[in-house]
């Protein structure tokens, strides 16, 4: 029997009863057993200090958190959308990646938002591939994974009850599998 597939999936919002952190707890179960899932919260990551790292390099909870980037095989990025854009507890966790190569660099990365609007943080997510870009991540483009209206779609404890976005959920997951292997192939000679 092979491992399971490594993926570190981060969350973008440090509230306990985050949207964003239960659908990605969602998908650890969906992803069970083939994907063994460890969600990555942002409390730890100090603000972005280019003084402080000139001088200290970075912070231990930082190179913590670039070891386990470095170590997965995968990457899910979960936000949430505040002000039509990315959260700033997500960007800043996104430039300590920043640097040639970066952590990032060719490894694949698949992006969603929850969001108790209809929309679902689809604005934040635009905001999320350009900010990814310089990173040269290998992002999945599609499907694009947005969960609105998160309050009728998760029970008072966080799970995600909703079926139909449980299958999207699920489809989504098989979706990164396949980015996975595909940008996994030795380039053709
Ligand atoms: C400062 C702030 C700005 C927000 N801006 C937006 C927004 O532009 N669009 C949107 O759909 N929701 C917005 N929201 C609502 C959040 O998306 C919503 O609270 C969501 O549940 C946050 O994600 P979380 O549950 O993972 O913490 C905002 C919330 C806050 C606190």
């Amino acid at each position: 029997m092979s491992a399971p597939t490594r993926l570190l999936a981060i969350c973008g919002s440090l509230r306990k009863a985050s949207y964003n952190r239960s659908a990605l707890h969602a998908i650890a179960e969906l992803a069970a057993p083939d994907y063994d899932v460890e969600v990555r919260l942002l409390h730890d990551i100090p603000m972005y200090d280019h003084d402080f790292v000139d001088e200290h390099g970075d912070p231990e909870a930082v190179q913590r958190y670039k070891a386990a980037i470095a170590a997965a095989d995968g990457i899910i990025i979960a936000t949430p959308e505040y002000s039509h854009s990315i959260s700033g507890v997500l960007k800043n966790a996104l430039d300590w990646l920043h640097g040639k190569p970066s952590v990032l660099a060719r490894k694949p990365v698949a992006i969603l938002s929850v969001s108790s609007s209809v929309l679902g943080g689809s604005r934040a997510q635009y905001d999320l591939r350009k900010v990814l870009q310089p990173s040269e991540a290998y992002v999945l483009g599609m499907p694009e994974m947005m969960i609105g209206g998160a309050r009728r779609k998760f029970d008072e404890r966080g799970v995600l009850t909703d079926e139909a976005a449980r299958t999207e959920l699920a489809a989504f997951i098989a979706a990164f599998g396949d980015w996975m292997r595909l940008v996994r192939q030795p380039a053709a000679v």
